[in-house]
């Protein structure tokens, strides 16, 4: 499929481009490099730029015959969204729908979304499948799941295919060290252990009187490698013209930061040194993904579902950076 991928310069959406076009998709980057890195599209067709540009995104679709659209450029920071909400609706809900009209007017009927766990909010149950409610607890899960909504509105009339993908909390770097986590402000888990594990300054744990077995907060972990399959699979296998659908992409399985950090200091065998401090505002307790919708309708099964194996690829590519 001829394929357009916003925020292809990002971490995930550089594992993403990559995976799809090893398996014979024809990619298109767009990405302003606001939050992204030029060396993570490089050997791609990048296209410096804003993906709610009519005129330039227009132009593109028509000449290079886009068939769908891999949507995974966002602003996405929870806390950021809690001071700037207006950013996140701009960037999240209104650019993301001109990229929706401009695209289904050149013809492109296949949309792969990139939403979040986020959309629940604080979960009534885990692991928690696509049926359990959806309450966002911040403006950032709210704009992923208005847009959501939005794609389900669109389905039918404009005979789109359309599928959301729920990432819980990617982590991990590409199979060959190339391409990994490069965001600053680093506001994850796992490149924040793997820094304080480089420099020796201790990894902030935020909240440690959480009702869960050591009182850290409980994540899932999911690997971009993983991610990356899903969207292929998705587009293959997910998108039916005239229906939205949503899938949970996570391992099933959480675990708690304290435990992160131990897996962290088997792996790079360094002390990494803690710093205790009080819960971010809107932090669930626990997030886990029941993500077996995605393996019976996609066929999708992880393949790199241990916490090490995921812990050891970011270490990896975080030692060749230094
Ligand atoms: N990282 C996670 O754990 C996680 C979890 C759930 C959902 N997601 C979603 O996955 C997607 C990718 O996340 P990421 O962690 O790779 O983030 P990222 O910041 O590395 O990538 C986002 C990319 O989008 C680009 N971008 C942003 N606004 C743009 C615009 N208007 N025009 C063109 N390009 C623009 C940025 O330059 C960047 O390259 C996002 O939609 C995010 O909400 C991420």
């Amino acid at each position: 499929m001829r394929l357009l991928v916003t925020g292809g310069a990002g971490y995930i959406g550089g594992a993403v481009a990559r995976r799809l076009r090893a398996a014979g998709h024809e990619v298109v980057i767009v990405d302003d490099l606001s939050t992204g890195h030029r060396e993570a599209a490089a050997g791609f067709d990048l296209v410096v730029g804003d993906f709610a540009d009519e005129a330039l995104v227009g132009d593109l679709c028509a000449r290079r015959r886009i068939e769908g659209v891999v949507h995974m450029a966002a602003h996405c920071l929870v806390g950021e969204s809690m001071e700037r909400p207006a950013d996140y609706y701009e960037n999240n809900v209104t650019r993301s729908l001109a990229l929706l009209r401009v695209a289904a007017r050149s013809g492109a009927r296949t949309f792969v979304f990139s939403s979040s766990a986020a959309v629940y909010g604080e979960p009534e149950a885990t692991p928690i499948p696509e049926t359990h409610p959806t309450r966002p607890t911040n403006p950032y899960g709210e704009t992923k799941l208005v847009f959501e909504r939005a794609l389900h509105w669109h389905a039918a009339p404009l005979g789109l295919a359309a599928v959301s993908l729920r990432y819980f909390n990617a982590a991990g770097a590409a199979d060959d060290g190339t391409h990994g986590e490069r965001h600053d402000p680093e506001t994850h888990l796992v490149p924040n252990v793997l820094r304080a594990a480089s420099c020796g300054e201790p990894v902030a744990v935020f909240g440690d009187d959480y009702p869960t077995p050591d009182g850290t907060a409980i994540r899932d972990y999911i690997h971009i490698e993983d991610l990356a399959e899903a969207h292929r699979l998705a587009l293959e296998r997910g998108a039916v013209p005239g229906r939205a659908a949503s899938y949970n992409l996570g391992n099933g399985g959480g675990f708690s930061v304290l435990e992160v950090i131990e897996a962290a200091r088997r792996v790079t065998g360094r002390p990494i040194p803690v710093r205790r401090a009080p819960r971010r505002a809107g932090d669930p307790a626990a997030l886990v993904a029941s993500a077996d919708r995605a393996r019976l309708e996609l066929g999708w099964t992880p393949r790199h579902a241990a916490l090490e194996e995921i812990i050891d690829s970011a270490w990896r590519h975080e030692r060749s950076r230094r």
